[in-house]
Order: structure tokens, then C-alpha cells, then sequence
């Protein structure tokens, strides 16, 4: 970035002496609004192919902005370009270049526009790409989970309430849930990229425009559109250049897929530890210690969840940058930028390394048996087993407590209780009692919809698979 150029601003003629450094750092966001070219060109374009189908710049300006856009864009993209801090954003660059490559065809872009309406298109455009980018790597991190669940299917794990030993599920079963949780996002996300998906341009400065603008013309070009193929135009000047809810949501919709890595990341971090022991992780995605040669540390989950605190921060800085503001737009709105990128490239990143990461899992299915049995997940099965003979389900309740006082002390399993000492508990009791008293007994009992039969599980990633497309 070059430094002061000590450049009189367009603005100039009223301005009676140059900002300190200070100030032009402090209100600049080149540095970081940089990263909107793209949408820029892109809305640049689409606002002078309509000036000059109205009739507002000659066909002679249209072309001669389209090539230097295309200049821009290619010295951009070989890092030519030279950004500009006095030129505060990446707006007023991008003009500044046209003009002194194409001349006065430059200075007519803005007919008609204002950075205002100007920069709310333009987060538009870039958020809209990466919504989808997005919604593409959840479809592959749910891909990941039901492969894993499918090869999984069969496998008990114990299922815990309270972090309490409470019924063995199936560990396909567990994986589908998240599977469930990131369909949910990916939905949210649609929903947003709706609302994203809609043209302030036309709005100007914050009251509309004199000239005649064909604002449905640019919502047509830049793919603004909504479900039925209509032009998708903000309604209200004063709200389309000052409305930021589309970041807000966005970035509630991206804290909600934060808080689903961060609890899977969580269960991953248990899972790894010595006293689980369930599952490993691919030493790709780990770390070692410095001083504890025997470590090897779930760094990739750890990272997740914490920086799950990050992107809820984020959503609490935009809905409080909004607080108070009142209409149109403010110079406040600048702040909305950072925020909303660090959002999409966590999110991002952290998607594509999960991702990954779920296919590199190894699952001890030994271990995970041995802990549903040392937590008589079955005693539930138990007491269904008694309602089925007749009785009330509270008394049968009370009468598995027993069972399981007695097997305790005994250090064994109920389905190690011979018959006899059952019976003690409750005459009812026969030989049958020792297929629902297995894990596997109560996880293939469990067979209705949304349960966790193995035969469920697999009818689920039949239907998840045919969703995903996988
Ligand atoms: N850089 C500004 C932003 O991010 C662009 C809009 C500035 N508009 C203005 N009237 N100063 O919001």
C-alpha cells in the first residue's frame, strides 16, 4: 500500500486543510475492504450497462469502462494493482484507476450512485458467493458423517445423559445427529442467502435518485432474482443503503454452525482422552506436547470449539453496531466488514478441515461396548420388558432400581444376574428376559422412526445420501 499521498480528495474544494495520518488511517478500510473488489467490478458493471442502456452515458463510455475494468481486474489479480490509503476504500480506488485509464467515461460511472448504496451491493455480492461456498462444504462435511456412520451402524456406544452412562445407541445414530444439526444450517443459510440476495443499488446517497435507473435491468445482471425468477429490489431507499440485518443473520445462522462443531469438537476431545479411549484421531490433525513425549493432543477440535467464541463474538459486534444507528447510512456501517470476513473464513476453513478430519477418525468399537456395559444401559430395557408382562411402568422402575443395587454390589452386568436372583426381584421374569438385557437387544428394539436400530440408522443414510446427492 503506498503511503500519503498527499492527493486532494474528491471532495475536496470545501476542505480547507489535509487529514493527519492518523485520521486517514482511522477512517480508511482499504486494507480490508480490499477483498470486495470482485463484487465491485461486478456491480460496477452492471450499474453502466444500464446507464447506458437508459441513454445516460453513450455506448462509446460503456465500452470504454468495460476495458478498464478488465485492466483492473487483471492488475489485481497480478498483485499490480497499488492500493491507495489516501483513496480510504476499495471503492474509490477502483474508480480513481478507471478515470486514469479511460478518462471522463470514469468520472460518469457514479452517475446516479453513491458509496452508500454502492458498498451495500457489494457485501451483498461477496457475502452471496460465499454463502454458497459454504453451503457446499457443509454438504461435504455431512457426506463425511454419514459415511462414517454407515460404516458404523452397528457399533454400541454408550449413550449418556448428564454425561451419565444412560442407553447404548448406535454409533452411526450419534454421528447422524450432528448429520441432522448441519442439514438445519445448511437450510438457515438458504433462507439467508434469500434475504442477502437483494439490490440497493438505486438507493444512492440514501433518498433515490433523479435519473431514471432501471433497477430491475441491474438486479437482472447481477443474478439478483428471488425463488420465482423476479428481480429482487430493496424497496426503500432509506433502509436498503442502511440495513445491515443480512450480516447480522448471516453471522447468527454461522455462530449456530459454530456451536454444532463446537459440540461435536467437544465430544471428539472426550472420545481421544485416556478414560474414553473410543476413538483416535489421524495424527495429521494433532499436535504433540514440548516437555510430555507421550502426548498427542486433539489440537483441530480444541481450536474449533474455542473459536466458536470468536464468530458469537462477531454477532454481538454487529448487532451492536447497529444499535442506535439512526437512518440512513453511517459511517458506522465500515465496521461491518471485518467482523463479517473473519466470520466467513472461520467458518470456512473450519468446515473444510472437518471435513477432512471425520473421514480420518478410528473408532474402537470394543471400547465403547465395554463402557455402555459398565453402565447398565439396559436397565431402561428391563423395566419395558415388565410393563410388557403387565406391570405399571413406575412399579417396574422401582423394581429394576433393585436389580441394579444388587448387580453393583456384584460388580456385574444385569444380563450377568443369574435367573433365579431376577426372579427374586419380580416373579414375572423368564428365561426372555436376557435378549432385551443385551445392548444389542435394547439398541434393536429401539426400532420406530428417529430411533437408534441399526435398521433405522441405515434407512437414515439411505435418506441422507439420496438428499446430499452422495
Ligand atoms: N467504506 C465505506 C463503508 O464501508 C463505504 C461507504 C462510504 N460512504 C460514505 N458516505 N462515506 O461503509
Amino acid at each position: 500500500m503506498s503511503q500519503l499521498d498527499t492527493k486532494s480528495q474528491a471532495w475536496s474544494a470545501l476542505f480547507s486543510e489535509p487529514m493527519s495520518e492518523l485520521v486517514q488511517r482511522y477512517t480508511a478500510s482499504v486494507f480490508f475492504d480490499q477483498r470486495l473488489w470482485r463484487a465491485d467490478i461486478e456491480g460496477s458493471l452492471a450499474h453502466a450497462e444500464m446507464l447506458q442502456a437508459q441513454g445516460l452515458i453513450s455506448a462509446h463510455d460503456w465500452q470504454a469502462i468495460q476495458s478498464g475494468m478488465n485492466t483492473i481486474r487483471a492488475e489485481i489479480e497480478s498483485g499490480a494493482f497499488e492500493w491507495k490509503l489516501a483513496l480510504e476504500d476499495v471503492h474509490l480506488n477502483i474508480e480513481a484507476r478507471l478515470t486514469q485509464l479511460v478518462g471522463d467515461a470514469g468520472k460518469r460511472l457514479h452517475t446516479g450512485r453513491s458509496r452508500n448504496d454502492q458498498v451495500a451491493t457489494d457485501v451483498r455480492l461477496w457475502l452471496r458467493g460465499e454463502i454458497d461456498g459454504l453451503l457446499a462444504l457443509l454438504t461435504e462435511l455431512q457426506k463425511a458423517l454419514v459415511g462414517l456412520a454407515e460404516r458404523h451402524a452397528d457399533v454400541i456406544l454408550p449413550g449418556f445423559t448428564h454425561l451419565q452412562v444412560a442407553q447404548p445407541v448406535s454409533f452411526g445414530h450419534h454421528l447422524l445427529a450432528y448429520v441432522e444439526m448441519f442439514a438445519r444450517d445448511a437450510e438457515r443459510l438458504t433462507d439467508v442467502r434469500k434475504r442477502v440476495n437483494r439490490l440497493p443499488l438505486g438507493s444512492a446517497a440514501l433518498a433515490g435518485t433523479s435519473y431514471p435507473l432501471d433497477r430491475e435491468r441491474v438486479a437482472r445482471t447481477l443474478g439478483m432474482v428471488d425463488d420465482a425468477g423476479a428481480p429482487a429490489v430493496c424497496q426503500n431507499s432509506l433502509d436498503a443503503v442502511s440495513d445491515r440485518d443480512f450480516a447480522i443473520e448471516f453471522t447468527a445462522a454461522a455462530s449456530l454452525v459454530m456451536v454444532h462443531v463446537s459440540r461435536l469438537s467437544e465430544e471428539l476431545i472426550l472420545w481421544m482422552s485416556q478414560s474414553f479411549g473410543f476413538i483416535d484421531i489421524a495424527d495429521r490433525f494433532c499436535t504433540g506436547s514440548s516437555i510430555m513425549p507421550q502426548k498427542k493432543n486433539p489440537d483441530v477440535p480444541e481450536l474449533a470449539r474455542g473459536k466458536t467464541g470468536r464468530v458469537v463474538g462477531h454477532l454481538m459486534g454487529l448487532i451492536t453496531l447497529m444499535k442506535g444507528q439512526p437512518l440512513a447510512y453511517n459511517k458506522d456501517n465500515q465496521e461491518d466488514k471485518e467482523p463479517l470476513f473473519d466470520t466467513v473464513d472461520t467458518v470456512r476453513d473450519t468446515l473444510r478441515i472437518f471435513a477432512e478430519m471425520v473421514g480420518g477418525i478410528t473408532v474402537k468399537p470394543e471400547a465403547m461396548e465395554r463402557a455402555a456395559l459398565k453402565g447398565y444401559a439396559t436397565a431402561t430395557d428391563l423395566a419395558d420388558y415388565l410393563v410388557k408382562k403387565g406391570l405399571p411402568f413406575r412399579d417396574a422402575h422401582e423394581v429394576v432400581a433393585h436389580a441394579v443395587k444388587v448387580a453393583i454390589q456384584q460388580g456385574v452386568d444385569l444380563s450377568a444376574l443369574p435367573l433365579a436372583t431376577l426372579q427374586g426381584f419380580h416373579p414375572d421374569i423368564g428365561e426372555d428376559v436376557y435378549q432385551v438385557l443385551t445392548l444389542r437387544g435394547s439398541l434393536e428394539a429401539r426400532n420406530l422412526l428417529g430411533g437408534t436400530a441399526p435398521e433405522q440408522v441405515r434407512a437414515q443414510v439411505a435418506r441422507h445420501k439420496a438428499r446430499l446427492g452422495a
